[in-house]
């Protein structure tokens, strides 16, 4: 199959306040970071998964995969200091049979398969793809003394999620040259549009929510429960 997954999941979630990584805590009653992987290596459209790692939680995520099937579809790397080191070290451990590769937060659970095979239809027509939902407040560009300095119109701003999905060749070129560069970006598509290359935006859900700090594991449960009644 010519479309795998970089899943990130080697932070600290330091702004979780949590004794550990915070995708290790329990949503409905597992970790985090679990239903992240079970619903990509799950899906029939996704060939591998490249669960990137830090080295505290590398032997119990092994010893996990070990006893459950996803373990044929995943290999596991470690991350680096950023998020963007992390994604870099997990495009380099993909096969050559991928074309295309998404990268996800493991901390966004929540993202369905019905949007993973939308994005991957999006991907290969135009070789990029980001996941995003229009912002519902009033943005304000604030300066360092805490005064307003204008208010971009809202309508062209969107709030942008994971996954994100491109050409591998393309994100590779980017993340050498941003490398190179010394260029930091916050997401994978700033990497892409610093190179000049278009990226194409797919409407997301608002439920795919990246879990932060304490407030969004009660959101968390709140969604799960409610798909559980839905019986989806
Ligand atoms: N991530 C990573 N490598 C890093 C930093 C982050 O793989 N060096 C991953 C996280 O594990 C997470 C995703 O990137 O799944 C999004 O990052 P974020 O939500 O900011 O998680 P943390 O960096 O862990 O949290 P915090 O910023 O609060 O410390
Ligand atoms: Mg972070």
């Amino acid at each position: 199959m010519d479309t795998g997954v970089v899943i990130v999941a080697a932070g600290s979630g330091k702004r979780m306040g949590a004794e550990r990584n915070k995708l290790w805590l329990p949503l409905g009653g597992e970790p985090i970071w679990v239903h992240t992987v079970r619903l990509f290596a799950g899906h029939p459209e996704i060939g591998e998964v490249v669960l990137v790692v830090n080295s505290r939680d590398r032997q119990e995520i092994q010893d996990w995969l070990d006893q459950n099937q996803e373990k044929q579809k995943v290999t596991v790397v470690l991350g680096g200091a950023e998020r963007q080191d992390s994604v870099r070290n997990g495009l380099a451990a993909l096969s050559p049979q991928c074309t295309y590769v998404l990268v996800h937060d493991a901390a966004r659970p929540f993202v369905t398969g019905e949007q993973i095979s939308e994005l991957i239809r999006q991907v290969r027509t135009d070789g990029t793809s980001i996941m995003a939902v229009p912002v519902k407040d009033t943005i304000k560009v604030v300066g360092a003394d805490g005064i307003v300095q204008s208010t971009p119109a809202r309508e062209s701003l969107w709030a942008v999620q994971t996954p994100q999905a491109f050409l591998v060749s393309l994100l590779k070129e980017a993340h050498e040259a941003a490398v190179q560069a010394g260029y930091a970006g916050t997401d994978d598509a700033m990497l892409v549009e610093w190179l000049g290359h278009p990226v194409r935006v797919m409407r997301g859900s608002y439920e795919n929510i990246k879990i932060t700090t304490p407030d969004d594991l009660w959101t968390g449960e709140e969604i799960l429960r409610r798909r559980k009644g839905e019986g989806s």
